[in-house]
């Protein structure tokens, strides 16, 4: 896994919208996974600059989001399917409806949900590119840790620390929802190529962790040293020590 300081959030954030660019322009039928968050907001701004400013032919791109809230209608200003809304695919309306894929939060069978989205993935995969945060306690996607190293996609009761750090895009803690649909670790590991991003002082020590931590299930993040092809790429708040 190579690890990488960009400086600053931008810069990052730029060039993993350059590649994801690339990956379009050069694969007009590219599958992308994508990820949401305040980690992801820049990205998807440069990368809505490339595709007006090159005009770049989307129609055949397939893009798979990692996860969603359970409870939230696609139209909930803190669904993940209105933050995707905003961000890309209103940004730049040239994408295919029926290549957009979210799991369905606001499922009234929620199991069945899982498994229709996991079917799926597994049919279309894999994706070129995914893209992923990082939480404070070392999730990727919602795998909170504990998290069954084989998991595909799965309902997930959210932690304390993650409905914690969530709250800050909610009116009050209480508003954020306890479940998510997500993605699973070993979902996320079928990628051709995994790019990390982590920004901010908050993400230096689950980059530590997961720098110097074999896989194991209580750092979910971790079962990425089980892929390979994984690049990170953190600003100077969230880069490890020099001394590391
Ligand atoms: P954030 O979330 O980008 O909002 O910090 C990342 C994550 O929890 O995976």
């Amino acid at each position: 896994m190579k690890i990488i300081n960009l400086g600053t959030k931008k810069l990052a954030s730029f060039y993993v919208a350059c590649e994801l660019f690339k990956e379009m322009s050069q694969q007009p039928n590219s599958k992308l996974g994508l990820a949401t968050g305040g980690t992801m907001t820049d990205v998807y701004r440069y990368l809505v600059g490339l595709l007006e400013k090159n005009q770049l032919d989307v129609s055949h791109v397939e893009t798979f989001n990692l996860d969603e809230y359970v409870g939230l209608q696609p139209k909930h200003p803190q669904s993940y399917h209105h933050y995707m809304d905003e961000v890309l695919f209103n940004a730049y309306p040239h994408f295919k409806k029926g290549n957009i894929h979210i799991p369905k939060g606001d499922s009234k069978h929620l199991e069945e949900e899982a498994e229709r989205y996991n079917q799926l993935l597994n049919d279309k995969g894999p994706v070129d590119i995914q893209i992923l945060g990082i939480g404070e306690n070392g999730h990727i996607g919602f795998n909170e840790p504990g998290t069954d190293l084989h998991s595909e996609t799965h309902i997930v009761d959210l932690t304390e620390s993650t409905i914690r750090a969530n709250s800050r895009y909610f009116e009050s803690e209480q508003d954020v929802p306890k479940q998510a649909v997500s993605m699973g670790l070993a979902s996320i590991l079928k990628a051709k190529r995994i790019i990390l991003l982590a920004f901010g002082e908050k993400k230096k020590e689950a980059i530590h962790k997961l720098m110097t931590n074999q896989v194991t299930r209580d750092i979910p993040s971790t079962i990425l040293h089980a892929h390979p092809n994984v690049e990170v790429y953190v600003d100077d708040e969230a880069a490890p020590d020099s001394n590391e």
